[in-house]
């Protein structure tokens, strides 16, 4: 089993805060005037970043009164934009300290640490109360879990009756040895990736009604396309975008994703789940 300590030394980036600063510096602009747009190419980790986001939020039924989770939330791109846009509270809770870290600095600067709150911890092991949302999301973080019924279960848990909850992960559609390093995962010992199926099974068996599941495969493409023309026509990549956590493995980890893709092994599928 893979420990929560292995995969936040995964995700571990070392001086990730300053280098938002250097690339936002780069930008030509200063913590004072960076907007959620702004930061979004590198805060929202996740195929297709911020459009994907908005794909998954307009199937969800979330309004201004809710408050709402954020689970696996890294560096809170998604939760600051769930806040902003419907003026409400988003709780974000992630394994991995620094993004947690910098993320809190994130809401500071772009004036949303009163409405989204960010802190480390299991998904699996919340330390929230029962029914203390009102509707929840998860982007690209069933990947590192192996037990994905404790997980939906430990969700179902803290969801009030009548929560959306929205899930996006990549997930495995058919059989074949995959090209690693990959994003959530350096080798195949440490990833736990689940079939849709596999995913409708632990929601059902946790208490959610399944009632969507679109397969993005081809939106997944798409957008790693436009990342490598991009990049070509600028001569490197933009100051703020994936590069700035993954580092050195980004140009790797990209052509392994599309190569995985293509081939049909793996998708990126959006599932949508009710707690009646
Ligand atoms: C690919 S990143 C996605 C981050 C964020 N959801 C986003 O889309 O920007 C995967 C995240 O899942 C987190 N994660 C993995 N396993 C977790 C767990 N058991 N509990 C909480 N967070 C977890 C990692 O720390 C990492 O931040």
């Amino acid at each position: 089993m893979t420990s929560d300590k292995a995969i936040s030394e995964h995700y571990l980036h070392g001086y990730l805060l300053q280098a938002i600063r250097a690339s936002i510096k780069k930008l030509g602009k200063t913590i004072d005037n960076i907007s959620i747009e702004d930061l979004a190419p590198v805060d929202e980790f996740h195929i297709g970043g911020r459009l994907a986001t908005e794909n998954l939020l307009n199937q969800l039924s979330f309004s201004e009164k809710h408050h709402i989770l954020d689970v696996g939330c890294g560096l809170g791109g998604a939760a600051r934009f769930v806040a902003d846009k419907y003026n409400n509270h988003v709780t974000g809770i992630d394994l991995t300290e620094e993004y947690v870290e910098a993320g809190k600095s994130l809401c500071a600067w772009v004036n949303l640490d009163k409405k989204v709150f960010l802190q480390q911890g299991s998904a699996t092991a919340m330390p929230f109360q029962d029914e203390l949302f009102d509707g929840g999301y998860m982007l690209h973080v069933g990947m590192n879990i192996e037990d994905k019924e404790l997980l939906f279960r430990e969700i179902f848990r803290v969801l009030r009756q009548g929560s959306s909850f929205g899930v996006y992960d990549v997930m495995r559609i058919n059989e074949g040895d995959l090209t690693y390093p990959v994003p959530w995962a350096t080798e195949k010992s440490t990833s736990r990736l689940a079939t849709p199926n596999q995913y409708r099974q632990a929601l059902n068996d946790a208490g959610f009604e399944v009632s969507k599941e679109n397969n993005r495969r081809d939106f997944a493409l798409d957008f790693f396309r436009k990342v490598l023309e991009k990049t070509e026509a600028s001569g490197g990549p933009p100051p703020l975008g994936l590069h700035t956590l993954m580092k050195e493995s980004t140009s790797i980890k990209i052509k392994n994703m599309i190569g995985n893709i293509t081939a049909d092994y793996i998708a990126p599928v959006e599932i949508i789940a009710h707690k009646n």
